[in-house]
């Protein structure tokens, strides 16, 4: 096989945790605003803070909790310390703003104040690791939903978790899991999720001006959302509300149909690329498997085989 397991096992973090953990503990609250942490900016009487319980109201799920707050580097690296420090499942961290927000394979999530939606959940999954893998889709699945719903736009998504509006990608999922394993299963993984709602004020940075979109991009549309109240708090609740339902779970195979009829390229030929061993294969994305996998048949051979890692992009020469 060219590609290794994706999701949660690849994008596993390094916590230098010790001496995170001590500063985290060392909170300290300024004027108008309070700092704990490392680059971490606790607001009192900013958009999000103040909203943490519309989100509550949308979640109506016992065992969930959330944190609001202003500025942070990263909601996942936030919520893996806090996972260490044994913070028990069902902690939501949401900011405005992330100044080194985290993406897959070590790449970067620009994530600018008041164009999008940074949030992380806390996890202590009693799963099997099979079911664990699931939880990435699951979380697409749930984004796809409620965006659909609240704003009534038809979303793709991008195996295995890259989220699709109009052909540019608007939300990016990542899973991260514990260094520390209790028999063979992580003892937490943070479920990350970054939306683009509008553009930013100050443009995208030039490396995804051709990738990246928005929920709402028309002027008329950031207008109006921009302005509507309590609109972040609804996304937020409702999206980990229904990924919630599904963790609890997550063999559901309603899920997988959910996904499935969703899915971009399917049928089409492509390029798989980004295995372990860098290779970039042409084939033809036949279907998905009921544990997410792709099924695609190479070129020069006659069975499809499951791929579980890597990426898939479309072939543009044909
Ligand atoms: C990707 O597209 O490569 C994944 C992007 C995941 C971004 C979200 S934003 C909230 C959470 N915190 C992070 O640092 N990353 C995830």
């Amino acid at each position: 096989m060219i590609f290794s397991r994706p999701a949660v096992g690849n994008d596993r973090t390094t916590p230098a945790f010790c001496g995170s953990v001590f500063v985290l503990c060392c909170f300290r609250y300024g004027e108008k605003t309070a700092y704990y942490g490392q680059g971490i900016k606790r607001a009192e009487d900013k958009k999000m803070s103040r909203n943490a319980e519309e989100i509550l109201r949308e979640l109506q799920l016992e065992g969930l909790r959330v944190e609001t707050l202003d500025e942070v580097t990263s909601t996942n690296e936030l919520l893996l310390m806090r996972g260490e420090m044994g913070d028990p499942e069902g902690l939501i961290l949401t900011a405005d703003l992330q100044t080194a927000g985290r993406g897959r394979s070590g790449r970067s999530f620009y994530s600018p104040e008041d164009a999008g939606i940074y949030t992380s959940i806390l996890l202590r999954p009693h799963l099997t690791m099979q079911q664990i893998e699931k939880l990435t889709p699951l979380a697409a699945v749930a984004v796809c939903e409620t965006l659909e719903e609240i704003s009534g736009c038809p979303l793709l998504i991008k195996w295995v978790n890259d989220v699709f509006l109009s052909g540019r990608k608007i939300c990016g999922i990542l899973a991260q899991a514990s260094k520390t394993f209790s028999d063979g299963i992580p003892d937490y993984v943070v479920m990350g999720i970054g939306i683009n709602l509008f553009p930013p004020k100050g443009g995208l940075p030039h490396e995804i001006e051709n990738i990246a979109g928005s929920l709402w991009s028309k002027p008329e549309q950031v207008q109006r959302f921009s302005a509507e109240p309590g609109i972040r708090e609804k996304i937020v609740g409702r999206m980990w509300k229904r990924f919630y339902e599904m963790y609890r779970e997550p063999d559901d195979a309603s899920y997988v149909e959910a996904y499935r009829s969703r899915m971009m390229m399917l049928g089409k030929e492509i390029i798989a690329y980004g295995g372990a061993d860098g290779t970039e294969r042409a084939a033809r994305l036949v279907g998905l498997t009921d544990d997410y996998a792709l099924m695609l048949k190479y070129e020069g051979e006659d069975k499809p085989v499951a791929v579980r890692t890597g990426e898939i992009r479309i072939r543009e020469s044909l």
